[in-house]
């Protein structure tokens, strides 16, 4: 079956517009992704018919809007193949599931253990590590990356010792697209006995997630990079490990019983929800994932790898381009610098192109200084992308370095 683009592109009305009086190109998608129609009609339909607190209320509007959030967690669940629903925290985001994982493991760290990164982390999953680790006394050790954009292997092992307490590592660099061999990665790492945290916030929009083949201790992603809506995430955590970890953040919901004097907490997952979730967020998630499944998860990749190697081909022809990330095994983002041309200015002119990508650091500030470079333009696809976008954006890049040279 050919894949549906025509009938995706409706889904997704804020696509049809003119920016500078050009028709918006949408290439920041790695930043965040556009909503389609259903995932925005769930939440609507939430606020207009159902809105209510949950787990709180016998009145049916409570009970419906709990129900319906249970369901979302089950499909999620569902969707990564974990054992269990429980085992699928609601959070804002991945920043905040990493920083929910370093607090709760903050009593399993201490003075003279290591956690492991790698030098291609984003900030999100790098900085908590970083502050526990001097908090602790722990040190923060680095597995590096070559200048392709891969992951140096060999040293995983050499790294991994009896130290470790925890190795936190991304799925697909935001970066340089590159994709870790993360089973591989997770099962070098638990013959050791290392617990592996997955930061899946590219991961989770570009590949087929199954926790039951990884066999992840944690893998963490947020909704707004799968077309779902921003402030709503998810911490997937083996429930050995949930049910032995302390809880985050304290207050309504998390509790079992609070007298004066001592607090026992929820069972699983809702130790980790404290306060009133985002109901509607949650439901946008389900529909997201929903929508992203209906037309394939490998078909959708399977196009996204159509445009990078198209608009990589092309860009190449361009002189003095630079690729940033040339790893074998890529998913659609595609970094670039040109010689002489500082990225800001070239972003400059392609947005009076109507043309959107992302220019800087993209948050992995020590991932860019060790290629020496000020940063990179980044146009990033996402599943409602045409070969003609990617046709008139490198013609445009052509364009705006001629006007830059
Ligand atoms: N992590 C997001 C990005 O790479 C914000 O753009």
């Amino acid at each position: 079956m050919a894949y549906p683009i025509d009938k995706i592109r409706e889904d997704f009305p804020i696509l049809h517009q003119k920016i500078n009086d050009k028709p918006l190109i949408y290439f920041d998608n790695s930043a965040t992704t556009q909503k389609p129609k259903p995932v925005i009609e769930r939440i609507s339909d939430y606020y207009l018919y159902y809105n209510s607190n949950v787990h709180r209320g016998v009145h049916h509007l409570s009970q419906v809007a709990t129900e319906a959030y249970e369901k979302a967690r089950q499909y999620v669940a569902d969707y990564i193949h974990a054992k269990e629903s429980s085992e699928i925290v609601f959070t804002r985001g991945t920043t905040e599931s990493i920083n929910l994982l370093a607090n709760c493991l903050l009593p399993w760290i201490g003075s003279g253990d290591e956690v492991l990164i790698s030098a291609m982390e984003h900030h999100s999953n790098l900085v908590p590590w970083q502050q526990l680790c001097q908090k602790q006394k722990a040190n923060m050790r680095v597995l590096p990356v070559d200048i392709q954009g891969n992951l140096d292997l060999d040293f995983l092992d050499k790294l991994l010792n009896t130290q470790t307490k925890l190795l936190a590592i991304t799925h697909i660099s935001n970066v340089l697209g590159t994709i870790n061999p993360i089973k591989e990665i997770i099962e070098v790492a638990h013959r050791k006995g290392v617990p592996v945290l997955i930061d899946g916030a590219q991961g989770i929009a570009h590949t087929q997630v199954d926790i039951s083949k990884l066999k992840a201790d944690f893998y963490v992603f947020s909704g707004h990079k799968v077309y779902a809506p921003m402030g709503i995430g998810v911490l997937y955590g083996r429930k050995t490990w949930l049910q032995r970890l302390p809880p985050y953040q304290f207050g309504g919901e998390m509790i079992g019983h609070v007298s004066f004097e001592k607090t026992t907490f929820n069972e699983l997952p809702y130790k980790y929800e404290a306060g009133t979730p985002n109901v509607a967020g949650a439901l946008g998630l389900e529909t997201a994932l929903r929508y992203v499944d209906t037309i394939g998860i490998h078909n959708i990749s399977a196009h996204e790898d159509r445009l990078l190697q198209k608009a990589t081909e092309k860009l190449q022809n361009i002189d003095g381009m630079r690729i940033i990330g040339t790893a074998k095994h890529k998913a659609a983002v595609l970094s670039f610098i040109v010689n002489g041309i500082h990225p800001y200015d070239l972003d400059t002119l392609l947005n009076q192109m109507g043309i959107a990508v992302r220019t800087g650091h993209h948050c992995a500030q020590p991932l860019i200084d060790f290629l020496g470079i000020p940063g990179t333009v980044r146009a990033s696809f996402g599943m409602y992308n045409t070969v003609e976008e990617v046709d008139i954006f490198a013609d445009a890049v052509a364009q705006a370095v001629k006007m830059l040279r």
